[in-house]
């Protein structure tokens, strides 16, 4: 049997973890890569060499790439449709996937993040592949916004916040009617906030242990946030894309599960963290955007507030409830929050 798979995002965080797993796996591991003016394969660069990794350019926005790039694939390993051992696995995770940023670009945001799925599940149908392709569709727990409930879980109502959260509804739902109405192994994973090392630099996590990074080296003086109050249920990446697969290989079939770690931590508990493990003690005074936080040992202030960081509607607390993965799929989280906030400090403060 050929085990192969489809990767949009690829040269994302998470399609950087996906492929590493898959390739290991023996999967022949398709990506679609964004062409991009500067380098954009850094974080699988390392995996070029392996014969198992075929990359194409495309894009979301565009059904003829897709279109083509999926009827290459059929042409290699599909041609006989009949055969009952044949299994195409679709991630969709590529995605514009910066809350923030959606703000500013909110059509594109939904034509790629919303729209662009449409795109995908229509071609894997025209292409005559809907039997034979189970589709995972990277929707997030942005979805619950401004929470009904605490924690969530699959059942919890969605709330979302920012155009990038209403796009991927449109996605989450989308996915959803395409399992009900065409008996597509189509499944949504409701995903909470994952880092590492690979994350990308204009997320908290990541602007915290670059920022460290660059103080230790005196190559940046100070830190500035938005939101040091917001709550988020912070795992690794690493142990999120094992969950994206289990749910591909799912003996019940097609469904929706939440991945999270059930913890929730605040900005200002990841700072404080990150900089305790390079001797720094930071306590905070002031508040609102005067808010600065120092560090009790020289008294040097290093991190300050700025009303740039902040979102026009913010989401401010997100924990989640992944019952469902641990009790069917048998998965769990292995990282944990220190671990996690060790692991990256030490790969930024090099
Ligand atoms: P990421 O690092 O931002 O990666 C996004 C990927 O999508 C990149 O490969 C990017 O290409 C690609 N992309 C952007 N626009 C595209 C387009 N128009 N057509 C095709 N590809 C495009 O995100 P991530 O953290 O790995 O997350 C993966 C997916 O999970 C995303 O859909 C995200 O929204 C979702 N998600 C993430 C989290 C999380 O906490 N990380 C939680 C829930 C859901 P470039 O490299 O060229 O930019
Ligand atoms: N990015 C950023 N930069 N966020 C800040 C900052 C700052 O300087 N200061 C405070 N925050 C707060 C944000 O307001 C938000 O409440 C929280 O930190 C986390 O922000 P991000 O790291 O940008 O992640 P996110 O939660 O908005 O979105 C990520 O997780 C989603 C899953 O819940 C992204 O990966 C999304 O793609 C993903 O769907």
């Amino acid at each position: 049997m050929s085990k192969v798979a489809l990767v949009t995002g690829i040269t994302g965080q998470d399609g950087s973890y996906l492929s590493e797993f898959l390739l290991q796996k023996g999967y022949d591991v398709w990506g679609i890569v964004r062409r991009s003016s500067s380098i954009n394969t850094e974080r699988i660069d390392h995996l070029y060499h392996q014969n198992a990794l075929n990359l194409r350019y495309g894009d979301l926005s565009d059904t003829s790439c897709l279109l083509a790039i999926i009827n290459e694939i059929k042409e290699k390993y599909f041609k006989d449709l009949s055969n009952v051992n044949n299994r195409f696995e679709i991630y969709n995770l590529g995605a514009m996937s910066h809350v923030k940023v959606s703000f500013e670009i909110p059509e594109y945001t939904a034509d790629v993040d919303a729209v662009g799925t449409l795109r995908l599940l229509n071609t894997i149908r025209s292409t005559g592949l809907s039997d034979i392709a189970r589709f995972y569709q990277a929707s997030t727990s942005e979805m619950y916004g401004k929470v009904v409930e605490v924690p969530q879980n699959e059942n919890t109502p969605f709330y979302p916040r920012s155009p990038y959260g209403v796009a991927k509804l449109y996605s989450h739902w989308i996915t959803k009617n395409y399992r009900e109405a065409y008996d597509m192994y189509a499944c949504s994973g409701i995903l909470f906030n994952h880092e590492s090392p690979r994350r990308g630099p204009t997320f908290v996590t990541r602007k915290v242990t670059i920022a460290l990074g660059n103080i230790l080296k005196g190559k940046q003086d100070k830190l500035v946030l938005g939101n040091l109050d917001a709550k988020r249920d912070w795992g690794h990446a690493k142990d999120y894309v094992e969950g994206m697969w289990l749910m591909l290989q799912n003996p019940n079939g097609p469904d929706d599960f939440v991945l999270s770690t059930n913890e929730f931590h605040t900005v200002r508990e990841f700072v404080e963290k990150a900089f305790a493990l390079k001797g720094f003690d930071i306590q905070w005074k002031g508040s609102g955007l005067s808010e600065v936080g120092y560090d009790t040992k020289t008294g040097r202030e290093l991190i300050f507030v700025s009303e740039k960081y902040f979102r026009p509607a913010e989401v401010e607390e997100l924990l989640g409830d992944s019952t469902k993965a641990r009790t069917i799929l048998g998965w769990t989280p292995k990282c944990s929050f220190d671990e996690l906030v060790s692991e990256m400090v030490e790969s930024d403060c090099l």
